[in-house]
């Protein structure tokens, strides 16, 4: 194995590592191993110094209809004629959110006819969950504790996508987000480093699925943002970064290893500065790290306009400085600013940009080019036929809706109010996502529209027996009242039997540059909730989010809870199979739900300080607030079943771990109702003592089970020492032997069952 290999199976384990040696795509992007194909080679000897820079240049699409107007703050540059004039002068790498086979078509049909390189483009898109069918926000899938689910739901949106000519997505998004004022949260897989490698890996799998990149139905992944981009001051989206290097590696890096492992070969440059360097011009991350430490070998992009935000963040003085220092930190190609074609030449010309380092881009972006099979047929993925057939097959939208079930979480369920009768029964739908298909997708999403929705209605009329005991009444607006809606609701409350309400945040509210000051039910809902309650109805409430809320007054108090995120497509029908039981809630919080939004940024895998506050505890002189514990209202890990779920019998042996063994750890969970469940054990460590401090809990490892009625299982881990690993004093892997508090528990407070096991010394 050589040292890149090595480092790899460090990184990744060595089954992924030798599948990752014997992949074309890393032959042809380690520059030390080989050199592009002979025929490519040709073309790149030929290339002018502004074909390069070209090569280098990425644009949103002009083409009319694309979407990447509404979804970025910068307009698109030019009109589609103008950036067709740019293809065939060579001065364009690709576009991205474009719009279809059609205008994929002409672009690539300008490149390869009329270009004088013949350099194929490539398209690019933010696919982040679901093409035309849209699956649930990647934060509530990370809610399903099913890498294996996540993996599928990517690759249906790599199908379809590459159907509409997409060669490369800007997916997945694998920032671990630990403020839930955060707007990106709800792109990635919460807060959770465990959980996070888990779907960054899985996603990654699916999108590039397992023909190799040049199968036309493959999507080359992009992991993003790099790095520590959800850790902005305040959690206000672009804000500046603080971070110490310990956390980087042990909370930031993580999942990125983990999407690069399993062979992600692109990376994007997050927006933000860490400790006063922004990420884009970075030579430490992006050089040090990435490339020497990691041994990346494929390209990294800077995000929408990220050089030219050089000068905004007061790093660069001017468009050429920015230029200089994004490209020498290592950002290979640029978006969307224009700055590496307008800047490039002449920094080379003046010697600031030695030819070298164009020359090592340009080669990545055509050995990209070459993986993706591009050369070979420039149209492999750009077929307007495939493009009609293979999107919102009925697969597809089996696949959104088993997709969609599986992520709803139930944060409780007093009296067993839940699953609902699905006769007899009068039904208000009250709220603002009672009906109607707006919001229903969520953000991020660039190429699924609303109108293919199923909206809630007509998944409970579909569910019930007796479509006429189902009423809806808004009730309220989003986050404006509505004339009359209050008292509509609670008519509509008083002739029901059963109210289900169904509030929360728009699509709007999350997503880019959507940072919130208070994570709570807009103060319209929550009038509407109080309202609803004092008419003494049993009330269900179905949260629509796009992040962790601090639940309040009637919404809390309220016998059920169901966390429904933004579902996609299938929304209506998943939400209606969980609530008349037609399946149970299988999904757990991927993010903790605090008491209030001034306890974040809030993560349960906090460090103890010298004055632990353990819920239960009494408070005075403890870490924690006037008004709330150092705790969550509803911890990462938490979702309930239609079952009654009991933990016993931790069993590890000897509880002694040699320093190069193993332990197991073993439980029995129980199913003890009259419900079938699946239930999501989880198995958490705490180091007690270590020469850096280490979090209260960690997550290192989870089963998702599936328990009859009556029926219980033994559950396994097996631990070993490099589980236990953290950066140390000299900031390189390390772990101390001695003792470790262990759980393995239905959630991130729970106690579950607990013990202790000791590592042994070397
Ligand atoms: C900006 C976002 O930060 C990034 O995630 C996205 O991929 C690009 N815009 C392109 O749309």
């Amino acid at each position: 194995m050589d040292d890149r290999i090595s480092r790899r199976a460090a990184l990744m384990g060595a089954a992924a590592a030798a599948a990752w040696a014997a992949s074309p795509a890393r032959a042809l992007l380690a520059q030390r191993h080989g050199a592009l194909p002979a025929s490519i080679e040709s073309v790149f000897s030929r290339m002018s110094v502004e074909e390069k820079a070209g090569q280098l240049t990425l644009m949103a699409a002009a083409w009319a209809g694309g979407a990447a107007n509404a979804l970025n703050p910068v307009s698109v540059n030019g009109t589609f004629e103008t950036q067709l004039a740019e293809v065939r002068a060579g001065r364009l790498t690709g576009v991205f959110n474009g719009n279809g086979a059609e205008m994929a078509g002409r672009m690539q049909t300008a490149a390869v006819k009329e270009s004088r390189l013949r350099i194929p483009l490539l398209f690019a898109a933010d696919v982040i969950h679901g093409f035309r069918t849209v699956f649930p926000v990647p934060l509530a899938e990370a809610g399903s504790f099913e890498p294996a689910l996540a993996e599928r739901t990517a690759r249906a949106a790599a199908v379809e996508a590459s159907a509409a000519g997409i060669d490369w997505t800007f997916a997945p998004m694998v920032d671990i987000a630990r403020d839930q004022r955060w707007g990106r949260g709800v792109e990635g897989a919460g807060e959770d480093v465990f959980l996070g490698r888990m779907m960054a890996a899985a996603r990654v799998r699916g999108f590039q699925g397992k023909r190799g990149l040049a199968a036309d139905d493959a999507v080359l992944a992009c992991a993003k943002h790099f790095v520590a981009y959800g850790a902005g001051e305040g959690g206000l989206d672009y804000n500046s970064v603080d971070v110490s290097e310990r956390t980087l590696r042990d909370v930031y890096f993580p999942p990125f290893q983990s999407a690069l492992g399993e062979g992600a070969l692109t990376v994007m440059a997050s927006f933000n500065e860490i400790s006063g360097i922004p990420a884009t011009a970075n030579p430490w991350l992006l050089d040090a790290v990435l490339r020497k430490a990691w041994g990346f070998e494929g390209l990294v992009v800077s995000d929408y306009t990220g050089d030219m935000e050089l000068i905004g963040h007061g790093f660069a003085a001017d468009a050429r400085e920015a230029t200089r220092l994004a490209f020498m930190a290592g950002v290979d190609m640029s978006m969307q600013s224009g700055f590496y074609i307008q800047h490039l030449p002449a920094l080379v010309a003046s010697g600031d940009v030695p030819m070298a380092r164009l020359d090592q881009a340009v080669r990545r972006v055509l050995a990209l080019k070459v993986a993706l099979g591009l050369f070979d047929d420039p149209f492999r993925r750009i077929d307007p036929k495939r493009e009609k057939t293979r999107v919102r097959t009925a697969s597809a939208l089996a696949l959104a809706r088993e997709s969609a079930k599986r992520s709803i979480v139930m944060l409780k369920n007093d009296g067993d109010l839940l699953p609902l009768p699905r006769r007899g029964k009068r039904i208000a739908l009250i709220g603002p996502f009672a009906a109607g298909q707006h919001d229903l997708i969520g953000p991020w999403n660039v190429y699924g529209s609303d109108a293919d929705g199923v909206d809630l209605i007509t998944g409970v009329r579909a569910a019930v027996a007796d479509q006429n005991l189902v009423t809806a009444t808004p009730g309220s607006g989003i986050e404006e009242p509505l004339p009359g809606g209050i008292a509509a609701a609670v008519a509509a409350a008083r002739a029901s039997d059963i109210v289900v309400l169904a509030i929360g945040e728009g699509q709007i509210m999350s997503g880019e540059a959507q940072s919130r000051d208070a994570i709570v039910v807009p103060a319209p809902q929550q009038a509407l909730a109080e309202a609803v309650a004092a008419t003494g109805k049993p009330v269900v409430v179905l949260l629509r989010n796009g992040r962790a809320l601090a639940l309040e007054g009637a919404v809390l108090a309220a016998p059920a809870i169901l966390v429904t995120w933004f579902l996609g497509s299938q929304s209506g029908p998943a939400i209606a199979d969980i609530l008349f039981g037609a399946e149970g809630p299988s999904a757990r919080l991927p993010v903790s739900f605090p008491y209030a939004t001034g306890q974040e940024p809030y993560h349960y895998d906090h460090k103890s300080t010298g004055r632990p506050n353990p819920p239960g505890a009494p408070l005075e002189y403890k870490a924690h607030y006037r008004e709330a514990p150092n705790a969550a209202l509803y911890p990462f890990g938490h979702g309930l079943t239609y079952g009654r779920i009991a933990y016993a019998g931790l069993e590890m042996g000897d509880a002694q771990m040699a320093w190069d063994g193993a332990l197991t750890i073993r439980a029995t969970v129980t199913n003890s109702g009259t419900r079938a469940a699946e239930e999501v054990v989880q198995l958490y460590v705490h180091d007690v003592a270590a020469s850096i401090t280490r979090p209260a809990r960690q997550l290192k490892g989870f089963r998702k089970i599936a328990l009859a009625p009556g029926a219980s299982a033994a559950v396994t881990f097996t631990l070993t020492r490099a589980d236990l690993l953290f950066h140390g004093v000299d900031m390189k892997p390390t772990v101390e032997p001695g003792v470790f508090h262990v759980w393995v528990a239905p959630s991130a407070q729970a106690e579950g069952v607990s013990g202790a096991f000791t590592l042994a010394a070397a």
